[in-house]
């Protein structure tokens, strides 16, 4: 899945553990390929909810579960899928714009932090599906 300059990939972040604990450190431009312009984070879901479900004109994201699991899953809009196991805090899922992502299986326990290269603007989230595909194999 390569539809973009950075494709879908699993990052893994440095890990400072000491015997105070573990420090985990996530820098703009360095750790990963965007500068940070906005975070929320994803708790309180049930097992059976599934989020997302749209698509974005613009934002790339990474997703880390700080606490808990759950999967993410990511469509291209021709035929490719691709489903993450989000379980580490050091871990994360990067995804360019324009993937179809869906986050579920969330744990009770889940904290899911998510990291967005643009700030918030509902025109770029394409929600419907078949738009989606539309868009990726015609363009518009
Ligand atoms: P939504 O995109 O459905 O969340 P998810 O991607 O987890 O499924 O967003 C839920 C609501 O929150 C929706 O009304 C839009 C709003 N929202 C913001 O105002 N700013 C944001 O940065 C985000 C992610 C959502």
């Amino acid at each position: 899945m390569n539809n973009n300059t950075h494709s879908v990939q699993m990052l893994e972040f440095t890990e400072k553990g000491d015997e105070r604990g573990h420090l985990v450190i996530v820098e703009g431009h360095q750790d990963i390929p965007f500068d940070i312009k906005r975070i929320f984070y994803i708790y309180g879901s049930d097992a059976d909810v599934v989020r997302g479900q749209h698509a974005n004109r613009r934002t790339e994201f990474v997703l880390i579960n700080v606490a808990g699991t759950s999967q993410v899953r990511v469509r291209d809009g021709k035929g490719n899928e691709i489903l993450y196991s989000l379980n580490r805090p050091h871990t994360g899922v990067y995804l360019p714009n324009m993937v179809w992502k869906d986050m579920l299986n969330f744990s009770e326990d889940s904290v899911l932090l998510v990291l967005a290269s643009e700030h918030y603007d509902p025109d770029e989230y394409i929600r419907d599906y078949d738009e989606f595909v539309r868009i990726v194999n015609e363009g518009e």
